[in-house]
């Protein structure tokens, strides 16, 4: 978060990726203009011990795309298309120009916060003969019996994340990954999401959902001493291969909110169904956005204040044996049904070490009886192991696929 929020508020670096930009082929910004904002030099960094795209605060634009990879392509072909990503991840994240055949859409544009993220999912281990490595954590989530998954956008071989606060350069990525993909692999599935402008709000805050709500406060924070653990896997000491040392597993769910239905409840009655107010995302129990939610509370009539299927209950890791994960989602709207009812919800995206001890738990349990559970439907599914950062000098991946 640090990283990103400070680089994206330096107002020289502009200047600098100017400079990176004009040698990568892109014309120099005049020498007169002056930023109008410093949203486009927000840079994440491509190298290091995670991948982008986890700890880095949400962006305003996503793209979750996944792919199989084509009858003729194993092991071989698949290592060298994590090279390729890998190197076009790295340019377009400092904002220089894709190696080849770039389109030119983000030409005007700095990095804009731009982060790529890469994974696997069960099939691509059977794809490449690489079952052995395959991680037991990559096991087939459960059916959970609110699902009503499409398989068609569901799984895949492959999955790329890209976020990015600037729609353009977030898609000129996406155009990027996809050609780069070449006769080795196919686009699967894809899914567009936003989140708030960064700026839009005079202070920084929790973002919101399509719902209304205050959405991400008792995430997991980057400082807290367990942070580490909880999200990202050990280098030694887990039920993992060693290739997945320093990273994580996410969770992807296209969860559509029944808006509609979800409208025509007063705000009161909203509130009940997540425990915390809706304006300031404070527990019902008192206090504000971050007061610690009293589970005990009672009113005059003796009801409990925060209802016993409240969203915001039912979900806390001190409740489900401390599961725990780090929720980044990107919201998403694709229009308007037939019926009048906007296909709209939340591309749910959680990372965690573990996920049958972060997402599998909590989801069980909400699918007993979570109050949200009347208003969302989860309509795509895809869980997949996303590898370390890569070191310098080294692709994404490498150390399972050299
Ligand atoms: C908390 C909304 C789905 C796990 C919250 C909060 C809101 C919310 C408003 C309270 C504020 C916060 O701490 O972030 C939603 C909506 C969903 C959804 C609108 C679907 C459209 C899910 C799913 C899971 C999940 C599928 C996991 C299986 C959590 C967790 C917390 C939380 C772990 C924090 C609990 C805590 O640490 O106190 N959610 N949620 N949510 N939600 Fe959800």
């Amino acid at each position: 978060l640090t990283r990103r929020r400070l680089l994206g508020t330096a107002g020289a670096t502009g200047l600098v990726l100017g400079a990176a930009g004009a040698a990568a082929g892109y014309a120099a910004a005049p020498a007169q203009a002056t930023p109008l904002t410093a949203l486009g030099t927000g840079r994440a960094m491509f190298h290091g011990k995670h991948q982008p795209g986890i700890t880095e605060g949400l962006q305003a634009r996503g793209h979750l795309v996944a792919f199989d990879l084509t009858a003729g392509a194993g092991r071989k072909e698949a290592a060298a298309l994590l090279r390729r990503w890998s190197v076009t991840a790295e340019r377009l994240m400092s904002g220089a120009a894709a190696a080849h055949d770039d389109t030119g859409v983000a030409r005007d544009a700095g990095p804009s916060s731009l982060t790529l993220t890469f994974g696997f999912g069960h099939s691509f281990f059977t794809r490449t003969g690489l079952e052995k490595q395959r991680p037991v954590s990559l096991d087939p989530l459960p059916d959970f019996s609110s699902d009503h998954l499409d398989k068609s956008r569901s799984d895949g071989d492959l999955w790329v994340q890209i976020g990015a606060d600037d729609a353009l350069v977030a898609f000129h990525a996406l155009r990027a990954v996809q050609k780069d993909a070449g006769g080795a692999a196919r686009v699967r599935w894809q899914m567009n999401g936003f989140n708030r402008s960064p700026g839009a709000t005079a202070h920084p805050m929790t973002a919101r959902n399509l719902m209304g709500q205050l959405d991400g406060t008792r995430n997991p924070k980057p400082a807290e001493s367990d942070f580490d653990r909880r999200i990202f896997v050990p280098a030694s000491g887990s039920k993992d291969p060693a290739w997945m040392s320093g990273g994580s597993y996410a969770v992807v769910r296209r969860i559509r909110m029944l808006l509609d239905d979800w409208e025509r409840l007063s705000v009161a009655a909203q509130e009940q169904v997540i425990g915390r107010r809706k304006d300031d995302g404070a527990p019902l129990s008192g206090g504000g956005e971050t007061t610690a939610m009293d589970l005990e509370k009672r009113d005059s009539a003796g009801d409990l204040v925060v209802p016993l299927d409240a969203h915001a209950r039912i979900t806390r890791p001190d409740t489900n044996g401390g599961a725990a994960m780090l929720r980044r989602p990107f919201s998403y709207h694709d229009g308007i049904d037939p019926d009048g009812a906007p296909d709209a919800g939340l591309l749910f995206v959680c990372w965690q070490a573990d996920p049958l001890r972060g997402f599998v738990p909590v989801q069980r349990k909400l699918d007993r009886g979570d109050a949200l559970s009347k208003y969302i439907r989860h309509e795509a599914s895809g869980l997949f192991a996303v590898p370390g950062g890569a070191a310098e000098g080294e692709y994404v991946g490498q150390r399972l696929l050299e």
